[in-house]
């Protein structure tokens, strides 16, 4: 088997991350500009602030960024945020991240159609439309790519008050599968991660959510779970999830496609 090579494959490539102005996101951005990557952090307008920090950090590496506004909902977007990405940082996408996400807490009997549209439409129909359309610049480019996207522990085992959220996460895993079998003729690997309870702004709202419904403290829904669930002692850094998306995107994982890859320190078992 050929050696792999000493020098950085990353250089000179791009990487799209959608909701990547903050939380696991950012740390993603930010993990593969060291890894060698331009990035393009795609996120929604309000996040315009904290999308230029990202930006700052990452050329602090070295590397090339950029901002495009895109919401997810909206296929035309994620297309017109590949084509911004490809004109300012050159045809050179080798990795896209669907990274762009949403976490409504209720019981299901509460839910209302509203409610359960918007989170298909940014965590599945999202998902799946910037995989085809990086997929289609890829294939145009025709030198491969990796391909990932956000699933979660709760892609295998859903949780209460979180039914909907559970079934797009199911879903992901699902499309993962179908698009590897798909895309494996052009060089393209695609897998998604599954983190489980990650210290970031979308835990903060399951928390206080879970507080009003089970009637208990600001901070005790994440305290208990981290406690309980958690094997490895401590609650998941949004850079433990990029370590693996790292992993995913290198030559090191370069026979794994079609998987949803659990990074959740035994919290799933
Ligand atoms: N935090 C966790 O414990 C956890 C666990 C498992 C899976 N995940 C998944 O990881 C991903 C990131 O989660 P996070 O914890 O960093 O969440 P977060 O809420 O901290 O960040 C989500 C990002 O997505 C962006 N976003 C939201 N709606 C969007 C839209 N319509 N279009 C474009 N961007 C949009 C937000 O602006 C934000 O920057 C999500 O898909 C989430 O489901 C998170």
């Amino acid at each position: 088997m050929a050696q792999l090579s000493p020098v950085k494959p990353a250089l000179g490539r791009t990487a799209f991350v959608t909701g990547g102005a903050q939380g696991i996101g950012r740390a993603i951005c930010l993990r593969l500009a060291r890894d060698g990557y331009d990035i393009s952090i795609a996120d929604i307008p309000s996040q315009k602030a904290k999308t230029e920090e990202v930006i700052k950090e990452i050329e602090a590496y070295g590397r090339k960024a950029i901002g495009v506004t895109v919401d997810v909902r909206d296929a035309k977007q994620i297309e017109a945020a590949i084509a911004e990405t490809v004109e300012k940082l050159g045809p050179n996408l080798f990795v896209s991240v669907a990274n762009a996400g949403v976490t409504q807490v209720k019981p299901l009997l509460e839910c209302t159609p509203e409610f359960i549209e918007n989170e298909v439409r940014i965590n599945l129909l999202g998902f799946m439309n910037t995989h085809i359309f990086a997929a289609r610049q890829m294939v145009k480019q025709g030198f491969g790519g990796r391909i990932l996207g956000a699933g979660s522990i709760a892609s295998y085992r859903t949780a209460e008050n979180l039914g909907p959220y559970g079934a797009t996460k199911f879903a992901v895993r699902g499309f993962t599968e179908a698009a590897a079998k798909e895309w494996a003729e052009y060089g393209i690997r695609v897998n998604a991660y599954g983190p489980g309870i990650v210290d970031t702004p979308m835990w903060d709202h399951i928390d206080a959510e879970l507080a009003k419904i089970e009637g208990i403290s600001i901070g005790d829904a994440k305290a208990l779970r981290v406690k309980r669930d958690i094997k490895l002692g401590r609650i998941q850094e949004p850079e433990d999830v990029a370590k693996l998306v790292s992993f995913l995107a290198s030559e090191e994982g370069e026979y794994i496609t079609g998987q949803t890859i659990k990074t959740c320190g035994g919290a799933s078992l």
